[in-house]
């Protein structure tokens, strides 16, 4: 077994998804499917106002109606500690904890009832007099706090001033994007059931350890009493990432009850309770010669935060390396508002930070005259600019060049508005990604059965990305099993801790540390029989040896081999088992910087002059993401990314009433996503070659799917119709 992976078996047309007979069947369970005997129902009260102090509660009502068992406001709430910090974030403060408002939606009272209507009929009953205050809704009051990015990430090189004189041509736009809700489609739920100080959970989570930890502060109890279950989630797209006040609620309502409580979050409470992509303004100044080369990159963005919190939202700077510049500098602020509390939605700040970038970079390559898909090819980032190191992989140049060639983007007529198919305008554009790059540090067990089947756990989730199958495909490929022969368990904290299903990093950490622990498990087969006469793998070095089919042979003599099944029979074992860890290295002490996934993506529109009215013609995606470990359930993390970045483009906005900071569109009727109607063919081709910076070669595409799309699409609506949008999204009243 060498540092990589035996690739043959795994890049392909894809295996079908290993779960998807218990999906289809209706035997998956969802955090909201589970029950306990003498189970109650909990239902929450929101604030009607955006900042301000409970003045009173009347709640005798609620008290007193049917089936209720408790009614838990700030005045009888016992104190709740806080969660851990995160690297990105902390955990949003705990709920009811004093008398004050800090957004529309928050929490002011849960009730607890024998049955899920009696506690919402009853929380109807309780009556909130409220002394308001003046809110914070504008992302431009200047009575609003700005923090500067708190994680490090602005970045300055050169000399922007000097840069900006001595460019030929200059592009200095201001662009803007709205909040946006993640909406998965399974609503969040919690159950909780306590015993004593022990605590089983099942909760709608992207990430089961930090629940567990979260929820040991909150109560002051011991971590090791805390289970929490996910095996299954009804997706999250960052909806999941944080410990949503709710969670702690549930938690809170059956110690309060004693008995196990279930709290489903309604469409309405999914806009203002489990986080949302935070609207931005982004001013950028670029400048090039003649050539279109780049002289300078100037990127500011200012998004919204909720306060007391932080939230991890780099808008600007994955422009400080997405090309070659000498003189940049990008900037990341963020103003306190009395808004709720938000998250990362898939590709946050990034999402955003394309959209200005590649909008101003097309607007440059009309200015100097160059084609789109050659200014970005001139200002390629050979090297990461930021670290001077080569890149981990890098094939954006491929996604440059095959995107266009199978788009057919030499048929494009440069000029706008040059187009035409009938009365409707047509239009070519297109946008560069180089997504940022993370990996989760985790943890896995791989277990070889006396049957010789493996068993391989985490406690990671699959939201549903994916995540058992190509773990399953990697467990099976590393020890030479077919994928029946492999089970692979995630989702509960009794397993080794799998890091968090998010920053499109999990494939890569968990698949690290399968790979190691599968490694571990040959390696323990070995030692068994290191000394065992009967075992033609006596003496073999695990760099000797090679598996297939059941059995460990060695590499240059196959026929020198045995099955698993034989190694643990004789030696009377009912199982071998080895934990896995992977932390990523430092850039430094290998010599290179970790490369994301990166991506072209290329989009024609038809817009109707008269009507506004703009239609996704098809798309061609180019993606870089290292080694596919499935290109089917890839191409379906693309697809689903750029069925959200359609989206962004074109319908997605939450409304927030400025007057009162209530969200006037929660719901998924008035909220617009895309239809079926909406989203035309969407191309996926995936180019590049495996990664370097783990050994097994992944890069994560679940997020860089989306990303680009925005910029694609209005960048094709400058070419059909000559108007520059620069505000998402975009609608029919911007083009008439
Ligand atoms: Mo993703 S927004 O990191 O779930």
């Amino acid at each position: 077994m060498t540092t990589t992976i035996e690739a043959v078996r795994l890049i392909g047309p894809g295996v079908d998804r290993v779960d998807g007979p218990l999906k289809v069947t209706g035997e998956a369970s969802y955090p909201g499917d589970f029950g306990f005997p003498e189970m109650a129902h909990a239902a929450l009260v929101r604030a009607t106002v955006a900042a301000g102090r409970i003045r009173g509660i009347e709640s005798a009502a609620a008290q007193a109606a049917p089936g209720v068992v408790a009614v838990i406001t700030h005045r009888n709430a016992p104190h709740l500690g806080r969660g851990p910090d995160t690297p990105v974030w902390r955990q949003p403060p705990p709920p009811l904890q004093d008398d004050r408002i800090l957004h529309y939606g928050q929490y002011v009272g849960v009730v607890v009832a024998d049955t899920a209507e009696q506690a919402t009929a009853a929380a109807r009953l309780i009556e909130v007099e409220y002394e308001p205050a003046e809110a914070l809704l504008d992302l431009d009051d200047p009575r609003a706090e700005v923090v500067t990015n708190p994680w490090g990430m602005d970045a300055h090189r050169g000399d922007v001033a000097a840069g900006l004189a001595s460019a030929d041509v200059t592009v200095d736009a201001s662009y803007s994007t709205p909040d946006e809700t993640n909406n998965p489609m399974g609503l969040f739920a919690t159950v909780a059931a306590w015993e004593g100080d022990a605590l089983t959970v099942h909760d709608s989570t992207q990430w089961p350890q930090s629940v567990k930890a979260t929820l040991a502060a909150a109560f002051g109890v011991p971590e090791s009493g805390i289970r929490v279950l996910a095996p299954f989630v009804g997706g999250g797209f960052g909806a999941g990432l944080r410990v949503w006040p709710h969670v702690v609620l549930a938690a809170l309502a059956a110690r309060t009850a004693k008995r196990p409580v279930k709290l489903v979050l309604t469409r309405p409470e999914m806009f203002t309770g489990v986080g949302h992509r935070t609207r931005t303004v982004q001013h950028i100044r670029l400048g090039a010669d003649r050539s279109g080369q780049l002289t300078v990159l100037d990127h500011e963005a200012k998004n919204s935060i909720a306060m007391e919190d932080d939230n991890w939202e780099p808008v600007a700077s994955d422009s400080a390396w997405a090309y070659a510049c000498p003189n940049v500098d990008v900037r990341d602020l963020q103003a306190r508002l009395n808004i709720p509390v938000p998250t990362s939605m898939r590709a946050p700040g990034q999402a955003q930070g394309n959209f200005a970038l590649e909008s101003a970079l097309d607007e440059l390559s009309y200015a100097v005259g160059v084609d789109p898909v050659e200014m970005r090819l001139r200002n390629y980032a050979e090297i990461q600019p930021q670290l001077g190191l080569p890149w981990s992989s890098k094939a954006l140049r491929a996604c440059l060049e095959q995107g266009a060639e199978r788009f057919g983007w030499q048929a494009r007529d440069p000029r706008p508005r040059s187009m035409q198919d009938g009365n409707w305008l047509v239009g070519y554009g297109m946008a560069g990604v180089s997504f940022f790059w993370f990996q989760p540090p985790c943890q896995a067990r791989a277990s070889i059965m006396a049957d010789g089947t493996a068993y391989v756990r985490s406690s990671a989730t699959d939201i549903g990305t994916g995540t058992y199958t190509v773990m399953t495909q990697l467990a099976a490929d590393l020890l030479g099993l077919r994928l029946d022969q492999v089970r692979f368990g995630l989702g509960d904290t009794d397993m080794p801790p799998g890091g968090v299903e998010g920053g499109s990093g999990l494939t890569a950490g968990l698949g690290t540390a399968v790979w190691a622990a599968c490694r571990g498990v040959i390696q323990a087969c070995l030692d068994t029989v290191a000394d065992d006469p009967g075992s033609p793998l006596r003496g073999c070095r695990i760099d000797d040896v090679t598996a297939a089919d059941g059995r460990i042979r060695h590499r240059y003599d196959p026929a020198r081999g045995e099955a698993y099944s034989e190694i643990l029979a004789r030696h009377g074992l009912d199982e071998l088992t080895a934990p896995g860890d992977s932390t990523p290295p430092q850039p430094q002490d290998v010599g290179m910087a970790p490369a994301g996934a990166f991506a072209a993506r290329f989009a024609e529109v038809r817009v109707d002059p008269d009507l506004g009215l703009v239609r996704v013609a098809r798309v061609v995606s180019a993606i870089d993401g290292g080694r596919i470990l499935n290109e089917k359930t890839a191409t379906s993390q693309v697809i689903g990314g750029t069925v959200g970045g359609i989206g962004m483009a074109l319908l997605e906005e939450t409304v927030t009433d400025p007057d009162t900071g209530r969200i006037t569109n929660a719901n998924l009727g008035d909220y617009l996503v895309p239809v079926n109607a909406d989203i035309p063919d969407l191309d996926v081709l995936f180019v590049g070659e495996p990664d370097r910076f783990n050994p097994i070669g992944v890069k994560g595409v679940g997020e860089v799917g989306l990303v680009g799309m925005a910029a694609a699409i209005a960048n094709a609506v400058f070419h059909a119709t000559g108007k520059r949008i620069r505000s998402l999204p975009i609608t029919v009243d911007q083009l008439v």
